[in-house]
């Protein structure tokens, strides 16, 4: 069918995706990636993804849309969306800073996926308590700098978890599900403090609401039968932020939910209610640095040079590890646990002489700017080396952690408790992927990776 163009009001024209079109790219891209960046992923979906490495075919979507289109904004229909697919860099750095406005974070997509655990984070805030939300997020976890002021007790949390695991690793080796029961530890200390550490129950809980997000979202497995539990999941939730507020007023002065006790918030700012997406997005930290050590592991180059970086470090105080959150950042690179970044749009906005109407969803598709032209040279490749120098941060297209005013606060604090992580791992032992793996020296790397499945051996050394 051939693609057609909307009448632009005053001259210029957007292209339009014809209908075949618009339904692979509701289908193959945006609802499985608005679930896999908002909804808990489960072992035997990310299995099924990687066998069939689904997101080429989503980036071939895309990428096909771009050469048959052009440089887009491309208008489409998804469900009952107008949504605008943005396929060029420049494009997207221009909604990641016109935000909030005109570009609203909190388009009903998102609001309704994660109101289910945090009704009053500033990610789905609208209006003007988002930016007293924001200020409190970016006060508490320090957000411009790189070595938090509760660093020390950070390294003291992760060194007793991760030694102990990486004494471990070298009977019973490493997997998914001894990393993350050490990870959560680790990370509820940090957040809450060590009255919450031993609580799985705690993030059972906020894995379980989250995964109640998904018969909220649209496409083919939602909105369903989800009214009729609404009361049990009301319950459910009132008593996972009771439990969370119960930890975070006790929260000492050393933990990330301390530091909101000496931020003044105006009313309504509710600094405890940003705590449960700190905890959700540990989540997608604790894949990053799992998938980091994958990749330290398959290239030998790279492994030097982060343990040339650690050679001589005094680790348990906190020390600024370069190389290894330039790894961290390139695993978020390589598969970004936000595939789909979005805006609504809440005023008419021009693009190239035409004018996109007000209440748009702009949609932007990460793995496609990481991974395919606009990432050129590096698509495939793990070059840590690149967020050194600043040649990575200068790309518009890498956008690991979004960017602009609702770009991710925690990345400061990500980056240190990862690097601390696999410093504390690589400070004992020498780690070898078993197979079967889809990770393979000089080959290019697979654009689906299950974290679950990675298994490592450990050698002490
Ligand atoms: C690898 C781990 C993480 C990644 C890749 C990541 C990435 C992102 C991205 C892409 C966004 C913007 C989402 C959007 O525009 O829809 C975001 C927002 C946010 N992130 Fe992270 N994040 C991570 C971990 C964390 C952690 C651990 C925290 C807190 C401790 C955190 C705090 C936040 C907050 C509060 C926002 C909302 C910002 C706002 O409302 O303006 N993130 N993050």
């Amino acid at each position: 069918m051939p693609p057609h163009h909307l009448a632009p009001p005053e001259g210029g024209v957007l292209p339009q995706a014809a209908l075949a079109d618009e339904a692979r790219a509701a289908t193959r891209l945006l609802f499985p990636a608005l679930a896999e960046g908002l909804i808990q992923r489960r072992p035997w979906a990310m299995a099924r993804a990687e066998r069939r490495q689904a997101d080429h075919a989503a980036i071939d979507v895309v990428r096909e849309l771009r050469a048959r289109y052009g440089v887009g904004p491309l208008r489409l229909r998804a469900g009952p969306r107008s949504v605008a697919l943005l396929l060029d860099p420049e494009d997207l750095a221009r909604v990641l800073r016109e935000t909030p406005g005109p570009f609203s974070p909190a388009p009903r997509e998102k609001r309704r996926a994660l109101e289910q655990f945090q009704p009053h984070g500033s990610l789905i805030t609208r209006g003007p308590r988002r930016e007293a939300r924001r200020r409190v997020n970016e006060l508490a976890l320090d957000a411009p700098h790189p070595v938090h002021a509760v660093a020390p007790a950070v390294v003291t949390r992760v060194r007793r978890e991760a030694t102990a695991l990486a004494q471990r690793a070298v009977e019973s080796g490493l997997s998914w599900d001894g990393f993350a029961r050490a990870w959560w530890r680790s990370v509820r200390a940090i957040v809450l403090g060590e009255a919450a550490a031993a609580d799985e129950e705690l993030t059972d809980r906020l894995a379980r609401l989250r995964a109640a997000g998904w018969g909220h979202l649209p496409g083919p497995q939602g909105p369903g039968g989800w009214s009729l539990l609404a009361p049990r999941r009301r319950l459910s939730r009132a008593e996972f932020l009771l439990r969370l507020q119960a930890y975070a007023f006790q929260a000492p002065p050393d933990t990330l939910a301390g530091q909101l006790h000496g931020i003044e918030a105006e009313p309504g700012t509710d600094p405890v209610g940003q705590v449960p997406h700190w905890l959700f997005a540990f989540d997608a930290a604790g894949a990053a640095t799992l998938r980091a050590l994958a990749l330290l592991s398959t290239y030998p180059q790279q492994a030097a040079r982060a343990r040339a970086e650690l050679s001589g470090v005094d680790l348990t105080r906190p020390q600024r590890l370069d190389f290894l959150r330039g790894c961290v950042l390139e695993a978020v690179r390589l598969w970004p646990t936000t595939p789909l970044l979005l805006r609504e749009s809440t005023e008419d906005t021009r693009w190239r002489g035409t004018v996109i109407p007000a209440g748009t969803l702009f949609a932007a598709y990460t793995p496609y700017f990481h991974r395919a032209e606009p990432a050129e040279p590096h698509g495939g490749a793990f070059e840590p080396g690149m967020w050194l120098d600043g040649s990575a941060e200068r790309n518009p297209a890498f956008v690991p952690f979004s960017g602009g005013p609702a770009g991710c606060p925690g990345q400061n604090a990500v980056l240190l408790t990862a690097s601390t992580w696999l410093a504390a791992l690589l400070a004992h032992n020498t780690y070898v992927l078993d197979p079967p793996t889809p990770l393979r020296p000089r080959q290019p790397l697979p654009v689906t990776l299950n974290h679950f499945a990675l298994r490592f051996s450990a050698q002490p050394g």
